[in-house]
């Protein structure tokens, strides 16, 4: 594989996948398409050298521009997408352009051209599970985290876009013979993520003199995991996966979200019920928990990042030290939650 065509390369995961593969991969060059929405960013993708990375801003729904560039691409990963749950209900339009139309102008081209295919999806397709105390095996007996063999079963907008998205997948391998995988991923938190997403906002609140704000009663749980293990997980499955198969990637991370904050709120040194409980949000999905031993048994994948407070310790450090990536978009997103009463 020479040359990879990263689409959504500009935003939190698929920059880190970029960064990655450029760390990595010293024979792979990396075309990132990415439309820079307000959750893409050019500077996610500073430092990295000319001759490694081509940045082309353009929609993975146009046509166009996706037929001539999947032609010269060994292999598509397509992390675009409208990624925030809280967005998608306030105006579900750019997520079932972009989520299902943009993904399905990317399997026809794909599909011409004879080009490997990565679709980057969600562990949200399968809707929620109860929280670990109201199940019998409090969260470890079977069907009490989520498996490749898990009914989908979407809850937003969002999550209902990427579903749809997967489906076309599934859809272009049986009908046409599409060589491509999915993968279904947790929660993940690291560098770059845009300030409107949880544990960024979290820690931006407290270095801009904002408390924090949980939503409901904070009792929901997501399933962690470092971006830098979900990289790997990728390319683990781009290089080595069987095509038609989906994999769900996740490192054992399930956290209340008030746990989460309690963590955030103690490294940043604040008292702990430095934070305010805000209108919870419609649909709110109870509990995700990923069971990913058959990618582990699979194809040998491990997290590495088994240290959640390690992990987040150094976030916290890296949002410290780039104030300036995210200062100028800080007040625009709070004033935007503001609107919503959270
Ligand atoms: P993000 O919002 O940070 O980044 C999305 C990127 O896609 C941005 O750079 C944006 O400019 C680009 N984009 C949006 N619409 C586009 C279009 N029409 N054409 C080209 N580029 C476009 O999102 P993220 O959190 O990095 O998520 C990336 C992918 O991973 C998404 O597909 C998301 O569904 C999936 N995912 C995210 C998580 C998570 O925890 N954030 C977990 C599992 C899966
Ligand atoms: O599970 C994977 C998904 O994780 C991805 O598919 C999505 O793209 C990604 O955004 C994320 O979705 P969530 O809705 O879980 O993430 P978010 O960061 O928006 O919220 C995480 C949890 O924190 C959720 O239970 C809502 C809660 N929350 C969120 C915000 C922004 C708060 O309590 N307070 C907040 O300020």
């Amino acid at each position: 594989m020479k040359e990879l065509l990263v689409t959504g390369g500009a935003g939190f995961i698929g920059a880190n996948f970029v960064r990655y593969v450029v760390a990595y991969q010293p024979d792979v060059h990396v075309t990132v398409l990415d439309k820079l929405t307000y959750a893409g960013n050019r500077a996610n993708l500073a430092g990295l050298p000319a001759e490694r990375v081509t940045l082309v801003v353009g929609d993975i729904a146009d046509a166009v521009v996706v037929d001539r560039l999947v032609r010269d691409a060994d292999a598509v990963v397509n992390y675009a997408a409208e990624s925030h749950n809280d967005r998608s209900l306030l105006d579900p339009s750019p997520f079932m352009q972009t989520n299902i139309v943009g993904t399905y102008t990317l399997l026809q081209a794909c599909r011409q051209y004879g080009v490997r295919f990565h679709q980057i999806s969600t562990d949200e397709v399968y809707g929620d599970l109860p929280l670990r105390q109201d199940l019998p095996g409090h969260g470890e007996g079977a069907g009490e985290k989520f498996t490749p063999q898990s009914r989908y079963n979407p809850s937003s907008p969002y999550s209902a876009s990427k579903a749809s998205a997967d489906m076309l997948v599934r859809a272009w391998v049986r009908s046409f013979g599409l060589k491509a995988t999915i993968s279904n991923c947790s929660n993940n938190y690291g560098p770059y993520q845009y300030v409107e997403k949880f544990i960024p906002r979290q820690i931006t609140n407290i270095l801009s003199h904002r408390r924090p704000k949980l939503y409901g009663a904070g009792v929901n749980v997501r399933d962690w995991i470092h971006v830098d293990d979900h990289s790997r997980a990728v390319w683990t499955i781009l290089t080595r996966g069987k095509l038609g198969e989906t994999y769900l990637i996740g490192a054992n991370g399930e956290h209340s979200n008030r746990e989460v904050l309690g963590h955030i709120l103690k490294l940043m040194g604040q008292p702990a019920d430095a934070f305010d409980y805000v209108h919870d949000r419609p649909g709110h999905d109870v509990r995700y928990a990923i069971d990913a031993s058959y990618l582990q048994q699979s194809l040998g994948w491990q997290p590495r990042v088994t240290d959640f407070t390690a992990g987040l310790r150094q976030t916290i450090a890296w949002y410290r030290a780039h104030e300036a990536w995210w200062r100028g978009d800080k007040d625009r997103v709070e004033a935007g939650y503001r609107e919503t009463g959270q």
